[in-house]
């Protein structure tokens, strides 16, 4: 009988330690699409399993998904809230991780807020954070123009707060912010335009813990930028809005558009799951799931295909741990 060594036990005390307490933590608040699940306008199987689940405590939802958002922050430092989802009380609420800091009766657990793009599923909830004393904003050119003009939500919240924007790449704190802009248009509510930077790929590296996360909740194309720009990361969080077209039949032709223009389905040749399944990522997880979506359900066939092929799906309070080995 042979006597395995786990290789955690050959580290020293204080490299353990090291890694235990340097490790970047990463939040998922919110893994739904726009409109979370349930939706409030469907009756789809999906969404009626998730109204069955309205009693159950939130470690045990299954089907319920509020629209996406993650939270990152490295050891001892506030938290970077990646979009700002209409969910964001009941999010904040229930995350212990985001209760404010102690020692004042006001204080805020956000250094800031980073934007992937200025559509209403990501940007409605920076509204809700109006009570703070000051709001700092990294997004892109684009993004920032449409908050103050089609969709004013930065010059509402002026009334209220400053708001100090920063563009990318920003530093918040140990954190490096920079962003790969793909190639969508603008959000539905904003007249079309050529112009780049609507919506961007977001990686984010911890200074202090060496990880690294992509997150990509909106991705209309695999391109060879986004795979440089995803190379080497600890964890890449992607577009799983829809898993083929047919389920899109029964929407308004506007939001069936507005999704075909943005998001790459699944599955097929093409699809975002060809294209995972081969990345040498350590953990790679679809995020920004749609009502529609089979692998909504845990016992489909597309969610054991997802499965199989190495890639997680994504759930509000999902807490990851990351560290780069070669920090
Ligand atoms: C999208 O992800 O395409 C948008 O959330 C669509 C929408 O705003 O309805
Ligand atoms: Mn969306
Ligand atoms: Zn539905």
């Amino acid at each position: 009988m042979s006597l395995r060594v786990h290789p955690v036990l050959f580290l020293s005390i204080p490299r353990l330690q090291r890694i235990v307490s340097a490790r970047m933590r990463l939040l998922v608040l919110g893994s739904g699409a726009g409109g979370g699940v349930p939706q409030w306008n469907c009756r789809c199987p999906n969404c009626t399993q998730a109204r069955e689940e309205r009693d159950l405590p939130f470690s045990k939802n299954v089907f319920r998904h509020t629209q996406a958002s993650i939270a990152l922050r490295e050891a001892g430092e506030p938290w970077l809230l990646v979009n700002a989802s209409p969910d964001l009380c009941s999010q904040f609420a229930r995350q212990a991780e985001l209760a404010p800091p102690e020692g004042a009766m006001r204080a805020s657990p956000l250094a800031a807020v980073a934007l992937t793009d200025g559509q209403i599923d990501h940007a409605t909830g920076l509204l809700f954070l109006r009570e703070g004393t000051e709001l700092t904003l990294v997004c892109t050119d684009p993004v920032w123009k449409s908050l103050g003009s089609s969709f004013p939500i930065v010059s509402v919240l002026r009334h209220f707060l400053p708001v100090n924007r920063l563009s990318y790449p920003a530093q918040v704190g140990s954190l490096l912010l920079e962003a790969l802009p793909l190639r969508a248009g603008p959000a539905p509510y904003e007249a079309p335009s050529g112009e780049s930077g609507h919506v961007v790929a977001l990686r984010v590296t911890g200074k202090k813990s060496g990880g690294c996360v992509v997150y990509a909740p909106g991705l209309p194309e695999i391109s060879s930028e986004l795979a440089d720009f995803v190379a080497g990361s600890d964890c890449l969080l992607v577009d799983g809005t829809f898993w083929s077209e047919e389920e899109l039949a029964p929407m308004s032709r506007e939001r069936r558009r507005s999704i075909l223009g943005s998001h790459l389905p699944i599955s097929g040749p093409g699809g975002t799951l060809e294209w995972l399944a081969k990345l040498p990522i350590p953990q790679k997880l679809y995020v920004h799931i749609n009502n529609t979506n089979p692998i909504l359900d845990p016992g489909s066939p597309p969610a054991k295909e997802v499965k199989e092929a190495g890639v997680g799906i994504a759930y509000d309070g999902m807490l990851l741990s990351l560290y780069s080995p070669h920090s």
